[in-house]
């Protein structure tokens, strides 16, 4: 066994054009920009045009997250999106990306951890390279969860946009990426779900079934408070990190105030978390690299930082990845 470690060689995000603001959703529901921006920090998101699905969002990702890395298509040969609004059942988002990518043969798949599935599918492309069985690996978070929202529930519509954020890992001799924790717990399942799937409600759908995912937001709320609180304490405990050695908090961008709490948590002051919610709302899979991208590119994030990344979402699935940039 060939054992070695995982970095970051570059990152790319994408988000479509259209965006929608709080303003825009005053109009279509009964909200305000107040409630939306005091209750969840939100401002702004983008929503993808018809012809656009995961796979494209993901290719403008990737192809940035290539650039920054000085690598190209060619050079890659594993490919794992996270997503929950793929384009197809079948076939898997990851295999379409490739194909967008003019790239053949190399392994290529989805994995569906709802907002989790990017961290989720850093631990499993991470292994990949530690292993020595992938030596340039494209991690992709995309999403289109516009597709699957309610658009007359002022619940849930105000929270969610569609983007994509991307990593280029490669191999070095020293991490990286130090740890992944993952955890899923399927009891929460009735608290944040789509109704409608292919082996289940699938006949519901054909019959013209409307509506979009369905979310009891302040139990999600509190769940994900508790969570992310208890995640934190084992990420640090198990790799005998301290509080003040963490420079930056890259959380799933859900809700500034789950974001201050998990802040409050590690007694990281807010100039430390890097925060992006407020121009494009929840992105699910697509948050956390969206976050990465912006900080890297503002210089934010800086070569030789040590940065905790941290996610929570349906399912539920939380878990965090542990980086020296
Ligand atoms: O990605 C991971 C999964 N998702 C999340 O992390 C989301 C977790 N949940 C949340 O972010 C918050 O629970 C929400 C932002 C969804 C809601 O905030 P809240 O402080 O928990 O509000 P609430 O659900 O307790 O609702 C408070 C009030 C209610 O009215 P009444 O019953 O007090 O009269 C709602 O009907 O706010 C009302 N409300 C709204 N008012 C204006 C709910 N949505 C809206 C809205 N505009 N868009």
């Amino acid at each position: 066994m060939n054992l070695r470690y995982a970095r970051i060689a570059g990152t790319g995000s994408y988000l479509p054009e259209q965006v929608l603001t709080n303003a825009d959703l005053e109009r279509r529901v009964e909200t305000t920009d107040e409630w939306i921006r005091t209750r969840t920090g939100i401002e702004r998101r983008h929503i993808a045009a018809d012809d656009e699905t995961a796979s494209s969002l993901a290719e403008h990702a990737a192809r940035r997250a290539l650039k920054a890395a000085g690598a190209t298509p060619a050079d890659v040969d594993l490919i794992v999106v996270g997503t929950t609004t793929p384009d197809l059942v079948f076939p898997n988002t990851g295999t379409l990306l490739q194909q967008r990518l003019g790239i053949h043969g190399c392994p290529a798949f989805s994995v569906e951890a709802a907002c989790s599935g990017f961290v989720f599918a850093l631990s499993l492309a991470d292994k990949y390279l530690r292993l020595g069985e992938a030596r340039c690996a494209l991690v992709v978070g995309s999403e289109c969860l516009s597709r699957i929202v309610d658009w007359s529930d002022r619940g849930t519509c105000v929270l969610f946009g569609d983007g994509a954020g991307a990593f280029v890992l490669t191999p070095a001799d020293e991490p990286g990426i130090l740890a992944t924790h993952l955890h899923s717990d399927g009891r929460y399942k009735d608290l944040l779900y789509f109704p409608w799937g292919v082996s289940c409600g699938f006949n519901e759908l054909r019959g013209g079934a409307r509506g979009g995912l369905r979310m009891l937001g302040n139990e999600v709320f509190r769940t994900a408070v508790r969570t992310l609180s208890r995640l934190v304490d084992e990420t640090l405990a198990k790799n005998g990190i301290e509080h003040e050695q963490i420079d930056w908090l890259v959380p799933h961008q859900a809700n500034l105030r789950i974001i201050q709490a998990a802040a409050d948590k590690l007694r990281l002051p807010m100039e430390k978390v890097v925060i992006t919610v407020q121009e494009h709302g929840n992105t699910s899979a697509a948050s956390i690299p969206l976050a990465f991208d912006t900080a890297v590119r503002d210089g934010r994030i800086r070569r030789g930082q040590l940065l905790l990344l941290e996610t929570f979402g349906g399912g539920f699935t939380w878990g965090s990845a542990l980086i020296r940039y």
